[in-house]
């Protein structure tokens, strides 16, 4: 069995899409719902719909993909009205993701949230790095305490957050430190490492139009990065927080040791934008055949047990 559950939700699958992908309009978020994946995860939303940065904004590279799409999205009331409306559908939960671009911006929709009949898990997104001028919250540990503070005042619904990856010890430990004082349902990690750049030597060019070509990087690029931030911060958080693990995702094996690094569930983003819905019954029938040849018939048999030599 591929089941697992966040909190007191249950998921059939531990396959979704990561927030960003595939996920801006209801078509398809529907086409996730109906393909085999356990659930969607919307489009990051903002107070109002929001066109994003200038194109060439997203490019596929052989070994991942660098983006600065700018939140480009259709405004919190279209995601809250698609969540409400298509959570439970097939038996699967709706994700709903938002990124204000100020702490405003994110309690304001957060109260949308609370005073809906939406019933689901919202994932409030610190850890966006391509809105010009906007510096990511999540490196920010005042500020990440601050807009916990503000939304636990008030907001009563399971509540998860998108972090961005940390990279020293000191960092793994101020971010556990700051989420280990509120009642935080599950953390996802890894957004995109921010901020790389990619060049094309023959045009000796970047490759991407916005911000002078620096954007986030997926894909295999991040792997290790979001392994690393899965253990580290399962060794640190208290056990009533749950993590999805997030980066570098294309095969059943890259969902094995995310769930030996800790992850309760998994999301895919690049490849999921290569590949499509198909990839979710791809990458389930490899993971089943890693379980079955290791005698593994549930994810707890071997979630969060990493060996170290
Ligand atoms: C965008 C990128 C992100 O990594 C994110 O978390 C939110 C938005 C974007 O550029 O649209």
């Amino acid at each position: 069995s591929l089941a697992s559950h966040i909190g007191d939700y249950q998921f059939d699958n531990l396959l979704l899409n990561a927030a960003g992908v595939r996920c801006s309009t209801t078509d398809e978020l529907n086409k996730t719902l109906d393909s085999m994946a356990g659930g969607c995860v919307t489009k990051s939303a903002t107070p109002e719909e929001r066109a994003g940065n200038e194109s060439p904004r997203m490019k596929a590279l052989p070994l991942g993909s660098i983006n600065s799409m700018g939140l480009p999205n259709h405004g919190i009331d279209y995601y809250l009205k698609f969540a409400e409306e298509n959570q439970g559908k097939n038996g699967k939960q709706v994700i709903l993701s938002i990124a204000g671009l100020s702490i405003d911006q994110n309690i304001e929709m957060l109260k949308k949230v609370q005073d809906s009949s939406f019933s689901g898990l919202t994932e409030l997104n610190l850890s966006c790095p391509n809105v010009k001028g906007k510096s990511q919250v999540g490196y920010d540990f005042d500020a990440v305490r601050d807009v916990l503070t503000s939304t636990f005042k008030f907001f009563k619904k399971p509540l998860g957050l998108k972090l961005p990856p940390y990279f020293d010890f000191n960092q793994f430990n101020g971010i556990a430190e700051v989420l280990n004082d509120f009642p935080i349902t599950y953390i996802n990690v890894i957004n995109s490492i921010g901020n790389g750049l990619v060049v094309d030597p023959e045009t000796e060019s970047v490759v991407i139009k916005p911000k002078g070509g620096f954007g986030g990087l997926g894909g295999d690029y991040v792997k290790p990065t979001a392994l690393a931030n899965v253990r580290a911060l399962r060794q640190r958080l208290n056990p009533e927080i749950s993590i999805i693990g997030t980066g570098g995702i294309k095969s059943g094996m890259d969902v094995f040791e995310h769930v030996l690094c800790g992850a309760n569930l998994v999301q895919i983003g690049t490849a999921f934008g290569y590949e499509g819905t198909p990839i979710f019954e791809r990458i389930s029938k490899e993971l089943k055949e890693i379980m079955d040849k290791k005698g593994y018939k549930t994810l707890d048999d071997f979630r969060g047990k990493l060996k170290t030599i």
